[in-house]
């Protein structure tokens, strides 16, 4: 599988796949905005996605997103990796992330791509039937 910088003509597409993602879509014009603002990856086959963005020597996944019928097949990772090449070419120092505490395969990917729990924000996720859920702050530094 090969990724490529996402354009404009992707946000449809990516949105897609964002809704069977996750409960609470993002539309394309909002994607569209956050690739202006930072930068997009996108699986050869638009079925994986994520959307980053660097700022005074500091990059943020915002998010990272594999259609469900294309899980475990190294989509995540492979757009972690290039997510953290895409930061240091853009000059940041770390990267940095938020995950829901029990998002276990997403916390797999990043601790396999060298991310480290820094913090941990109380209740800062609200799920669609009303729970709450810790967000975990990962880490990880881009220095050689
Ligand atoms: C998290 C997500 C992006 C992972 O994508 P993926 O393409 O399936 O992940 P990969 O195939 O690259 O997996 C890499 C590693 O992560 C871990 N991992 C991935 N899915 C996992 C799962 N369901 N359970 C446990 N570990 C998992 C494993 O270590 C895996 O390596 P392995 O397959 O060799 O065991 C995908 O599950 C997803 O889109 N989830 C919904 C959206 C989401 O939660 N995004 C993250 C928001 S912060």
């Amino acid at each position: 599988m090969s990724i490529r910088e996402a354009t404009p003509y992707d946000a449809d597409a990516l949105a897609a796949v964002h809704a069977a993602c996750f409960e609470r879509p993002w539309s394309a014009a909002e994607i569209d905005r956050m690739m202006l603002e930072g930068f997009g990856l996108v699986s050869e086959g638009r079925d994986a996605f994520l959307l980053g963005r660097v700022s005074a020597g500091e990059a943020e996944i915002l998010t990272v997103a594999v259609d469900p019928a294309c899980r475990r097949q190294g989509h995540g990772r492979r757009l972690v990796d290039a997510a953290i090449e895409v930061a240091r070419d853009q000059g940041a120092e770390m990267i940095f992330l938020e995950v829901a505490a029990d998002n276990a395969p997403a916390i797999g990917i990043y601790h396999a791509a060298g991310f480290q729990l820094v913090g941990k924000r109380p209740g800062y996720y609200h799920r669609a039937e009303g729970s709450r859920a810790d967000a975990l702050v990962m880490k990880r530094s881009l220095s050689a």
